[in-house]
């Protein structure tokens, strides 16, 4: 943070590689093979990526735009632009979502730390067979205190790094490590397409099947487009709160889309022919990476270090990921109240932390948050904060985002802001459009659907 109050990026660069750090995460590498594999492959992904250019990336421009005019943080933004007017609860809710995804984030984040250090300690080998290495991931969720303390460890390293003020530290980082995951990604690539299940696997991921794909699934298709591009709860306003004013926005929000759709699709490219290959299930759920990418690496010369190399860069982008969650909350309440930086740090992290726990306990047996509530609701806590914000809050908040940039706002500034240092003007109108029209209709459709409201009335299936 320079010493002129609020901090810009250095470059446009600068932005696209931090925005994209925020947007790369455990949603690309994690979460899109184990949501794919679960919602029956192709069709899906098809519906996502759909989805990511005609919804997601209005969206983000959207949102964009509306950090850098007020050059403020989620409530305060629509503050500054309605006042006191119930458009403050769309800011409310993306805090809300930052909350609860932060704090099960982190625990999966956790899990990629012990995976680091299953990995120096040669644990794979060791295992031995696909069974063994699987069945190391089993015991680990199964722990209580092994995933109350790596949430702990990485709820720390969240909070001390917003703690510093992120701009610098966020960026520089961001130029260094989001290139390298990029490689080491494209290098697994090349080894998975020698692997007997790549064929298979190229066909689940890239051919429509039919059969296993339902209406959740198109609801799934959204939430993976908004969580993995980190929309809908003001990470990408907040951001954009900090672009300098000469730079274009129609193509930093092109390129953080693009990089963030490529790494998904590298990432379910190396996942599952491994999986194929290994006779694994693609609908193995949230473990699925940390099985099949372990057996991959164990297999093969060098795989030692490449695996600590590997799940090194999976924190280092949980944490690109992760400070952007913390920083929407912290910021919020740094420009609404003047709250110092380090006690609105402090605070918001512990209880981000404790409310993580129940999602940290989801996988031990006796716990009630787990199996239990499984029994009776279908979802673990962990399941349902996923399930929640990412289905629901992110969609509807896009949806209200994209409503008020689209019809609330005073139009000459949003054309001034969409325009300023683009050779894309042009696209204004096309952009203008697709708010007014497509983007709202189809999330709310989406969203209606899946409320079940519809085939109440026997609209649909
Ligand atoms: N986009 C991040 C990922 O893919 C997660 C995230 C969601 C970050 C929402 C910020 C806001 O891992």
């Amino acid at each position: 943070m320079t010493g002129k109050g609020r901090g810009t990026w250095a470059s446009r660069l600068g932005f696209v590689l931090a925005a994209a750090g925020s947007a790369v995460g455990l949603g690309n590498i994690w979460r899109f093979p184990y949501v794919t594999g679960k919602s029956g492959g192709g069709l899906f992904v098809a519906v996502y990526i759909v989805f990511t250019v005609l919804i997601g990336l209005p969206t983000m421009i959207a949102e964009v735009l509306l950090g850098r005019t007020t050059q403020s943080s989620p409530v305060k933004a629509f503050h500054k632009l309605r006042g006191r007017s119930p458009w403050l609860g769309v800011g409310w809710l993306g805090v809300a979502a930052g909350f609860m995804i932060l704090s099960f984030y982190s625990v999966v984040a956790g899990w990629t730390i012990h995976y680091v250090y299953l990995a120096v300690t040669n644990a794979f080998e060791v295992a031995g067979s696909a069974d063994n290495i699987g069945a190391l991931f089993d015991a680990l969720v199964a722990n209580p205190w092994a995933n109350v303390g790596y949430h702990l460890l990485f709820m720390s390293i969240t909070v001390s790094v917003v703690l510093g003020g992120v701009q610098s530290g966020i960026e520089r980082w961001s130029k260094i490590l989001m290139p390298a995951l990029f490689l080491m990604l494209l290098g697994l690539v090349f080894y998975s397409i020698f692997l007997p299940g790549f064929g298979k696997a190229a066909s689940f991921v890239f051919a429509p099947h039919m059969e296993a794909f339902t209406f959740g699934s198109v609801l799934a298709a959204l939430g993976q487009a908004f969580f993995s591009l980190s929309l809908g709860m003001g990470a990408m306003l907040t951001y954009g709160s900090y672009l300098p004013k000469e730079t274009g926005i129609p193509k930093s929000a092109l390129w953080v889309a693009t990089l963030d759709t490529t790494i998904a699709l590298l990432s379910s490219l190396v996942v599952f022919p491994i999986t194929f290959s290994f006779g694994m299930e693609p609908a193995a759920g949230p473990g699925l990476i940390f099985k099949s990418i372990p057996i991959a690496f164990s297999q093969m010369p060098g795989g030692y270090v490449l695996c600590i190399i590997f799940f090194v860069l999976v924190v280092f982008a949980a944490i690109t990921s992760s400070i952007s969650l913390q920083e929407v909350v912290t910021s919020n309440f740094i420009d609404l109240f003047g709250w110092r930086r380090w006690k609105v740090c402090l605070t918001t992290g512990a209880i981000i932390f404790v409310f993580g726990v129940p999602s940290a306990l989801s996988g031990v047996p006796s716990s009630p948050f787990g199996p239990l509530l499984k029994a009776l609701t279908d979802r673990t806590f962990f399941d349902w904060m996923d399930y929640l914000t990412a289905n629901w809050m992110l969609p509807l908040g896009g949806l209200l985002i994209a409503v008020f940039t689209g019809f609330v706002i005073d139009r000459s500034l949003r054309r001034e802001e969409f325009k300023r240092g683009t050779t894309w003007g042009g696209l204004y109108g096309f952009w203008l459009v697709l708010l007014w029209v497509l983007v709202p209709t189809a999330i709310f459709v989406v969203l209606l659907q899946s409320t079940g409201v519809l085939g109440l009335l026997g609209i649909g299936g």
